[in-house]
């Protein structure tokens, strides 16, 4: 069955990516004004016409979490009951993602839960980008396609490839099948830095395995939140004679003390993507990479229900 049309639409979390997605696509933003009543209520009203339409909605759950995630559960809603053909919830960045397990007793599995409330809302599809962990793909008894920033990043790295001294660091174990990844792409060594978290905003780095003396070092993370993480594995590194440090991460949740312990690392630069906005300084050690044509490359794909693995095999921005 041929789907009538492809819209998109964004709530208040990252119109500019949304805007991006439309402008590659070569479609207009859909009209949805989200505000807010006078006692912080979501009062939301879709002005365009999506009936039997192929809905698109970009959402990142980044902070204020819990008001985006509200958001996006009202937009669906709406959507659904507007009779939109199909929605599929575009979730550059998934918050609530780290609390994917009952690691101790008494507490959620807030991945699980939030999984619960999309689905419950009416969306049909799921689109996102490096999830904290990629089993919050199961939590979901929907379609959950689930996209690589490695592409993006590894254009912007493609040039450092040359020479037998770069290596790529994971800031934790989890984080190793990322590095791996990436380090295999660029045919640099690999090595870890092993992390205890003390606190939400604190963590303490143990020891450095593998070689990195002497090695041009990218440290890459799926998030940085407090940037305790990888400004602890920058100083580790560099404490092991790193000749340079770039850090790179997808998710730049940016909270608490993270500018600070970015602007005070000892590195090179960090280079993080848009899938949550921020405005950075002329002249900021920030760069930016748009992850707006994979999304839109993505977001056809599905509309013509073409595959989206292949994006992975071949990426010519
Ligand atoms: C941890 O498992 C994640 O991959 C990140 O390393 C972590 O969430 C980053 O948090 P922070 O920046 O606060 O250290």
């Amino acid at each position: 069955m041929q789907r009538k049309e492809l819209q998109i639409f964004s709530g208040n979390a990252n119109r500019q990516l949304a805007r991006a997605i439309a402008g590659h696509l070569g479609v207009p933003l859909g009209n949805c004004d989200v505000k807010r009543f006078p006692d912080g209520e979501i009062d939301l009203k879709v002005t365009d016409d999506v009936r039997g339409a192929d809905v698109f909605i970009v959402q990142s759950t980044c902070p204020p979490v819990n008001e985006h995630l509200m958001e996006l559960l009202l937009m669906i809603d709406t959507m659904r009951r507007a009779s939109a053909q199909r929605i599929t919830a575009v979730l550059p960045y998934f918050g609530y993602a780290r609390k994917d397990r009952k690691d101790e007793g008494r507490v959620p599995i807030s991945a699980k839960l939030v999984a619960n409330l999309i689905t419950t809302a009416g969306a049909d599809r799921v689109l996102t980008i490096d999830l904290h962990a990629s089993q919050i793909q199961g939590f979901f008894d929907i379609p959950v396609d689930h996209l690589y920033a490695k592409p993006v990043f590894l254009e912007h790295f493609r040039k450092m490839a040359e020479g037998n001294d770069l290596a790529v660091v994971a800031p934790d174990v989890g984080s190793v099948k990322m590095a791996r990844a990436y380090a295999d792409e660029l045919k640099a060594g690999l090595a870890i830095v092993t992390k205890r978290r003390i606190s939400p905003t604190e963590t303490e780095t143990g020891h450095v395995i593998g070689e990195v003396k002497d090695k041009r070092v990218i440290i890459i993370d799926d998030m940085i939140s407090t940037a305790g993480s990888i400004c602890e594995a920058a100083r580790a590194v560099i404490g092991k004679g790193a000749s340079s440090v770039i850090l790179a991460a997808t998710h730049a949740v940016f909270c608490g003390p993270a500018l600070e312990r970015i602007h005070s690392a000892e590195i090179e630069k960090l280079v993080v993507t848009d899938t949550i906005p921020h405005v950075m300084e002329p002249g900021s050690r920030i760069h930016v990479l748009s992850i707006g044509q994979l999304l839109a490359r993505a977001v056809q794909r599905i509309h013509r229900s073409e595959s989206v693995s292949i994006l992975f095999k071949s990426f010519n921005p």
